[in-house]
């Protein structure tokens, strides 16, 4: 590299002179936006963050930084390490449930709103800070997406610290599922080949709660499980997150998306994956346009849930480009979950398996957390987290009344 900052300075202003006759200073560029649409957000008046529920105090924190003048991207990530870093938290980092070999693979992609850049780390082993890692790869190097073995080498060089991310828990949860799970191998849903597991109901919408039969199913599974964790020494303190995780996988991951007073925004997203995923899946959360997006004169968002189904849908820029032309948040939210329905031509045979939330923010701080369907396995209903100077749980806008089941649960 021999060129000096002085050669690399006028050779940018020579560029810049060549790029004058585009506009891009000239406020053609916005005309045309404007002609085409686009609709122009002006600055919250105060800062939003979007994101799941953390039960920690980052976001908070996290919130505190940004009204000290933080960067958006540097908030959002303070949120999504405090999930890696717990290794109770098994969607993320540290005591993230593992692949059908046991091994812990991390995706993470974050955005940068206020220079327009991108970064992205998938099927990252033995590294904790993803987003971190993302954000690193947007920052010294010239590429966007650095993944496997290549990514780890990356992070030591760059001073990550090499762990075992495999807690004893998450290990004894991978040996459970080992034992009697199921595994992603075979037609996915989308599949014409696909077939419902036995006892499926055949019902053309969702029920609340699950028939009588499937119920009896579920029990007896749910029977079978814990008694084997009995017999495989599995401690009755993790017996029941044992075998809730072995029915219904984990597809859970954090997603932050952040914009400052000044109409700054970032947005970023890890996870540990589909749990029991095959090795070097990669999900949505590494995509950019799909778990997380953020384009600076419109909006963020991002997702966490069935990360195959919201690729296909590149769900976050189709929620920001629904924003380019002047969608609220909700409406865009909607536009990316029927598009998910449209996919599977409404077949709700289908469509059952299928769990996805949406996390965006607008520009000029509108917000919204919709899911596709309003109750999570528990019966309660699909939440987000939202701070705007308050921070509190708000119920998700959804689009099919109901509870998503697991491939895996009967
Ligand atoms: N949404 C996380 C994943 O599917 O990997």
């Amino acid at each position: 590299m021999t060129t000096s900052r002085r050669e690399f300075l006028s050779a940018g202003a020579l560029l810049a002179v060549g790029m004058g006759s585009a506009g891009l200073s000239d406020g053609r560029v916005e005309a045309q936006d404007k002609e085409r649409g686009a609709v122009e957000y002006k600055a919250p008046a105060r800062p939003v963050i979007v994101t799941r529920v953390t039960g920690d105090n980052t976001i908070a924190e996290a919130y505190a930084m940004l009204e000290k003048g933080a960067d958006t991207l540097d908030a959002a990530l303070h949120i999504g390490q405090g999930r890696e870093d717990d290794p109770n938290d098994h969607s993320v980092g540290l005591g993230g449930l593992p692949n059908e070999d046991g091994v812990v693979q991390l995706d993470a992609c974050v955005m940068h709103g206020p220079t327009r850049q991108a970064g992205s780390v998938a099927a990252l082993e033995n590294i904790c800070h993803a987003a971190l890692l993302a954000k690193t790869v947007m920052e010294k190097t010239g590429h966007v997406m650095i993944v496997g073995e290549g990514v780890e080498k990356f992070a030591i060089a760059e001073g990550f610290q090499k762990e075992n991310l495999l807690t004893d828990d998450a290990r004894k949860m991978w040996l459970l599922w080992k034992e009697h799970g199921k595994g992603w191998w075979g037609p996915g849903i989308d599949s014409p080949e696909w077939k419902p597991p036995a006892g499926a109901p055949k019902a053309e919408l969702m029920p609340r709660h699950p028939t009588r039969e499937q119920m009896a199913m579920v029990t007896e599974r749910m029977r079978d499980l814990y008694a084997l964790a009995d017999r495989m020494g599995i401690e009755p303190r993790l017996r029941r997150e044992a075998v809730m995780q072995v029915m219904w996988p984990t597809t859970g991951t954090i997603h932050v998306s952040a914009v400052n007073a000044k109409g700054e925004m970032s947005g970023a997203t890890t996870t540990s994956g589909l749990a029991w995923k095959i090795p070097g899946r990669v999900g949505d959360s590494a995509i950019i346009g799909a778990g997380c997006y953020t384009d600076q004169n419109v909006g963020s968002a991002g997702a966490t849930g069935s990360g195959e189904e919201n690729i296909k849908v590149a769900g976050a820029h189709t929620i920001v480009e629904q924003m380019r032309v002047g969608a609220s948040p909700k409406d865009a939210g909607m536009e990316a979950l029927r598009r998910i329905a449209a996919n599977y031509n409404h077949d709700m045979t289908r469509l059952r398996y299928i769990d996805m939330i949406y996390y965006i923010v607008r520009r000029d701080g509108a917000y919204a957390g919709v899911s596709l369907w309003s109750t999570d396995e528990w019966g309660k209903r699909k939440n987000f987290v939202v701070h705007d100077g308050t921070q509190r749980t708000e119920d998700c806008d959804y689009l099919f009344e109901g509870t998503p089941q697991n491939l895996h649960s009967i």
